[in-house]
Parts: structure tokens; sequence; C-alpha cells
């Protein structure tokens, strides 16, 4: 068997680029909603109805939308720099790993697209979580903002709703459990709508507001902490499924799962709903605030996640950090000029085509990015582009060489290992996939830098939810192809990623 050569995305952006504008020669507004950790395949979307009407039933939805790398800081740095993490260098949470490091802010943030919009003279606003050591001693604390930015209100470390810190326009806030003072997905909404409220009205603006929900601690506002009572995590097609043929830390993991991870797990679920109940409210108010301002006409309007996440799914309690479906692919949801409201699209988009998409809608042909605009795909009316046949998803294992100080017992190199001990990440769950998915093949491939040299492969046409690796199966002209295709992905860089993507 042989691997088509892919002919399909052939169509190469061409004509003359329009100045997009509204119509005076100004360009257009832009809102960024990014939340933590939603996923897309588990129902992530479900509980936010006036979203999916305010934002997908006036625009696109993207049913296939992944995340480069399915980590928090990796991602959050993806989308800031339009480039992969072997790019942008962040490999994970901390500042070892480059986590709002100072190598970091000397390099990736200096070309991070708020700069670029800014110096294009856009008004730009940022609230809620940046990346999870930003505002820590060792990255600087809070007197750090980044470039590009003209009111930040950056959260101190990882999500929180309460008992938080924040750097506001580079001055230390404290906040404490009062939910009308505190509560932070609402103090996103409030100060955004201030912002609206206070803008110049001759210059656009660019908005970028990042909830902590659906992340842990999973603190709902008082209103929605009895909701979604009767709902558990679904039984999915790779729920509880032993992983036999599957990567070292998989087949580590107790199947089945015991009645105590259920219920966890299924209480995680619950919370993570009842926390996205007020993402929906501070969508609802923003997408109002820009209709009574009579901006909402010429304003992008983008809302995704970080990276998917999973809850049970191959007996793995809660986390994300997998290869799999569940933790690469996010919700992705744009209104705007030239969007027609209401369409599904199924060209596969990257995180890393988030800054590329939001330079072009501003007109700004700057940075560059490893992903491309998507401005084309959604937009045709205004430029015609060309879908991508194959990505690369990258991850680096995180481990301590100590193990995981809650269970040490689980050996070294380990990460993330609750309940019942079953560890979601170690130094050796580092791995790059090829995902095609070209309109005729739908596949996954993916080699492991373990002391196995682990291959997973999934045909997800016959085998959407991922049960079987048929690396011993597929034709070896298949696994040669797919190689040789990682290799170059995993080096590319800007204009070489871009030719490799059409
Ligand atoms: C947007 O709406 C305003 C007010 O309703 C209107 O004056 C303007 O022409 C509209 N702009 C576009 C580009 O449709
Ligand atoms: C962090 O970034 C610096 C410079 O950008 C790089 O030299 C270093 O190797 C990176 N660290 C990791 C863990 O990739
Ligand atoms: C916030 O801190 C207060 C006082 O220390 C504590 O009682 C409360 O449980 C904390 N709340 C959350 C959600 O962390
Ligand atoms: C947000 O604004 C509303 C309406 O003014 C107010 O009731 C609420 O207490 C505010 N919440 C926060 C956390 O600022
Ligand atoms: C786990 O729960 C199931 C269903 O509720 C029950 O049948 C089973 O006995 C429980 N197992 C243990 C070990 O408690
Ligand atoms: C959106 O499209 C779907 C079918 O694709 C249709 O069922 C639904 O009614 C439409 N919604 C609106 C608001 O037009
Ligand atoms: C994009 O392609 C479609 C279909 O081929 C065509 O009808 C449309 O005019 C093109 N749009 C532009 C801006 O070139
Ligand atoms: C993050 O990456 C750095 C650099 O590779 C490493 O030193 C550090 O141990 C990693 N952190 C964790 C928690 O694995
Ligand atoms: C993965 O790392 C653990 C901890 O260092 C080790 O025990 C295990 O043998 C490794 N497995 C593979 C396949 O590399
Ligand atoms: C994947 O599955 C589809 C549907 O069963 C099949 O047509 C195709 O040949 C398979 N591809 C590979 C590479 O096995």
């Amino acid at each position: 068997m042989v691997v088509r050569v892919l002919a399909l995305a052939a169509l190469l952006t061409c004509g003359v680029r329009r100045v997009l504008g509204d119509g005076n020669g100004g360009p257009n507004n832009i809102l960024l909603i990014l939340t933590d950790d939603q996923d897309q395949n588990l129902g992530g979307m479900t509980p936010m109805t006036k979203t999916k009407s305010l934002i997908g039933d006036a625009g696109a939805t993207f049913v296939n939308s992944f995340t480069v790398t399915p980590l928090c800081c990796p991602s959050r740095s993806s989308i800031l720099t339009g480039r992969y993490p072997h790019n942008h260098l962040v490999r994970n949470n901390s500042v070892a790993g480059n986590c709002s490091s100072s190598a970091w802010q000397s390099d990736g943030e200096l070309g991070a697209f708020p700069v670029y919009l800014s110096k294009r003279g856009y008004q730009t606003f940022f609230a809620g979580k940046y990346l999870n050591q930003y505002g820590k001693k060792e990255a600087g604390g809070v007197s750090h903002v980044p470039p590009g930015w003209d009111q930040w209100h950056a959260l101190v470390g990882n999500s929180r709703y309460y008992n938080y810190t924040l750097s506001r326009n580079s001055v230390e806030e404290k906040h404490g459990n009062t939910y009308p003072d505190d509560y932070l997905t609402d103090l996103i909404a409030n100060r955004s709508l201030q912002f609206l409220d206070n803008r110049s009205p001759q210059r656009p603006f660019f908005l970028m507001l990042a909830p902590p929900a659906p992340h842990s601690p999973w603190t709902a506002a008082p209103q929605y902490s009895k909701h979604f009572n009767d709902i558990k995590a679904p039984r999915d097609g790779s729920f509880d499924k032993a992983a036999k043929d599957k990567h070292w830390l998989l087949r580590q993991a107790i199947n089945p799962m015991t009645n105590g991870t259920l219920a966890y797990l299924d209480n995680a679920y619950r919370r993570r709903w009842q926390t996205l109940l007020s993402v929906d409210d501070l969508v609802e108010k923003l997408v109002r605030k820009l209709d009574e301002l009579q901006e909402l006409n010429r304003t992008y309007v983008f809302f995704t996640s970080d990276n998917g996440y999973h809850t049970g799914q191959f007996s793995l309690p809660i986390d994300k950090r997998q290869l799999y479906e569940f933790d690469i692919r996010t919700p992705l949801l744009v209104r705007g000029p030239g969007v027609k409201p209401n369409i599904t699209l199924k060209a596969p988009v990257l995180n890393i085509d988030l800054a590329p998409t939001i330079l072009d809608i501003a007109g700004v042909d700057a940075a560059e990015t490893d992903g491309r605009s998507f401005l084309p795909l959604m937009a045709p009316s205004l430029r015609n582009g060309s879908a991508r046949p194959f990505f690369l998803v990258e991850h680096t294992g995180e481990g301590l060489s100590a193990g995981d100080p809650s269970c040490p017992e689980r050996g070294p190199d380990m990460s993330q290992c609750f309940p019942d001990c079953v560890c979601e990440d170690s130094l050796n769950n580092t791995y790059a996939c090829v995902r095609t998915l070209d309109g005729h093949d739908d596949m996954q491939y993916c080699e492991f830098a373990d002391s196995e040299s682990f291959v997973e492969v999934y045909n997800l046409s016959s085998d959407p939810h991922q049960l079987e690796n048929i690396v011993k199966k597929v034709d070896p002209a298949v696994l040669e192809t797919m190689n040789q295709r990682l290799i170059k992905l995993q080096s590319c860089q800007g204009a070489v990623c871009h030719a490799l993507s059409t």
C-alpha cells in the first residue's frame, strides 16, 4: 500500500492581498478568548450554549482544530508565537523548561503577535492566565509586563479562581475569596468591559481573555455549584480500555479503574462543566457589549482552548499530555467580517495558526511563523487558501528524578501521579507524531524517545478511538513515508514548515 502523493492542497494562496477593514480603511478589532484545558472530544463545549450560539451560529465552527503540543505552557507559547515547541523552546510548565523563563522573555516573547498588533496601532488588553510560571520571582516577578500590552491583568502562576495574585500593569494585586470581588472569570469579564468603555474609538483593539476554567481546582461560581448533579464523564469508546499495545506509561495504568477513581473523575468532569458556565456568561457579556458599542460587525471573535483533556480514557484518570485525539483536539469557534454564519469547517487548523491569522486580519506582514493564516479558509470571499494535509504534534515528557513526591513508590522520572498513584506523565513520555488528515487518509504516526523507541500508528478512519496500534500490520512503506515526514517536520522552521504543509 502506498500513501498517495498529496495533491489536494496544491492550490496556492494567490491574488492581490486585500487590506481588510471596516470600509473606512481601519483594521478590524480582535477578541481572543482562551480557556484552560477545555476538551473538544468529551463534551467540553456542551455546557456553553450561549457561546455556541453567539459565536458558532454567527460564524465558523472548526471541527478539526488541534494543538501542536498538549500541555498548557508550551501550547500557550505556541499560540503567542505561531511556532512549534522545537522553535520557541518552551518544553514544559516549569521555568527550567523555559516557561516564562528569561530565555523566553528575551526571545519568543519579543516576537509574540501582540507586539506587532501594538506597533500596528492596536489598543491591547490582557486578562487572566498567561503562562504557568508568570509573575513568580524566578520568572521576573509581577513587575515584568511582556511588550505589546497597554493593559495587563495577569494571573501569577497557574489557574485559580480565588486567593490569587495578579500583576495589574506591573503592580501586585492580591485577591481573596469573596465571590463579588474576586471570582477570577468574572473579574476578567468586568475589566475587559471597562477597557472597552474607555477605549479610544479611533483605533482598533485587541483583547486576549484567558479565564482559568475549566482547569483544576474547578471552583464554580456559587450560583452554578449545584449544576449538572446527574452528569458523569462520558463512557466513550476508549473509556477504561486497557492499553496493552501502547507506550510504556499507559501500560502502567490500573485497569479497570477503581471505584474511587471513577468517583473522582466524574466529580472532576461535573465541576469542569460548572466552571465553564461562568465563561459562557463572559462570552455573552462581551458580545453584547461589542454590539452595544456598534463594534460587533467589525470584530473577529475567537474562542479556543490551549489543549484537550481526558477523563478515564485508556484508564488514565484525568489530565492531558497524551498524543491521543482527546488531548490534542481543541474547540475553535470564530465569527467576524467575511465569515459566513453557522458554517462548519473541516480543514485542519492548529494553535500555531492563530498568530498568523490574527496578524493577517490586522494587515501585518511580520513575524515568520511556523503556522499559516486560516483567514482564507473561513472568509474565502476575501482571499482563497488551501488546507494542510499533515502536521506535527510534539511533547517533552515531565518527571523529576526523585519521582512524584506524592507517589515515590512509582519510581524515578514520573509526574502527575493521582489518584491511585496512576502517573499521567514521565520523562520518557516524550514523543513526536505526524497527524495526517487530508480528506483521504486519517492517520497518526508517533515515535517515542524511550528505551523501546516505541511506535504507535492509528488508522482513525476505521478506528476513531485509537484502540488498535497497527504498527505491526501496516505496510512498511507507509511507515517509511511517515518517518521521513516526521524527520522533516521536527526540524522545520517558518517557510520550510509551510512548504511541508501545502
Ligand atoms: C456596522 O454596524 C454599524 C451600526 O449598525 C453600521 O453603521 C456600519 O455600517 C456597519 N458596518 C459594516 C462593515 O457592516
Ligand atoms: C530554553 O531556551 C534557551 C534559549 O532560547 C535554549 O538555549 C535552551 O536550550 C532552552 N531550554 C530547553 C529545555 O529547551
Ligand atoms: C481562600 O483562602 C481562605 C482563607 O485562607 C480559605 O478559607 C479558603 O478556603 C480559600 N478558598 C479557596 C477556594 O482556595
Ligand atoms: C463584576 O461586575 C458585576 C456587575 O457590576 C458585579 O456584580 C460583580 O460583583 C463583579 N465581579 C467581580 C469579580 O468583579
Ligand atoms: C464498585 O462499584 C460497582 C458498581 O456500583 C459495584 O458493583 C462494585 O461492588 C464496587 N466495587 C468495589 C470494590 O467496591
Ligand atoms: C445552523 O446550522 C445547522 C445545520 O448545520 C442547523 O441545524 C441550525 O438550525 C443552524 N442554526 C442557525 C442559528 O441558523
Ligand atoms: C475563491 O474560490 C472560489 C471557488 O473557486 C471563487 O468562487 C472565489 O471567487 C474565490 N475568491 C477569491 C477572493 O478569489
Ligand atoms: C522541564 O524541563 C527542564 C529542561 O529539560 C528539566 O530540567 C525539568 O526537570 C523539567 N521539569 C519537569 C517537571 O520535568
Ligand atoms: C521509562 O522510564 C521509567 C522510569 O525511568 C523506566 O522505569 C522505564 O523502563 C522506561 N520505559 C521505557 C520504555 O523507556
Ligand atoms: C484505513 O481504514 C480505511 C477504512 O477502513 C481503509 O480504507 C484504509 O485502507 C486504511 N488505511 C490504512 C493505511 O490502513
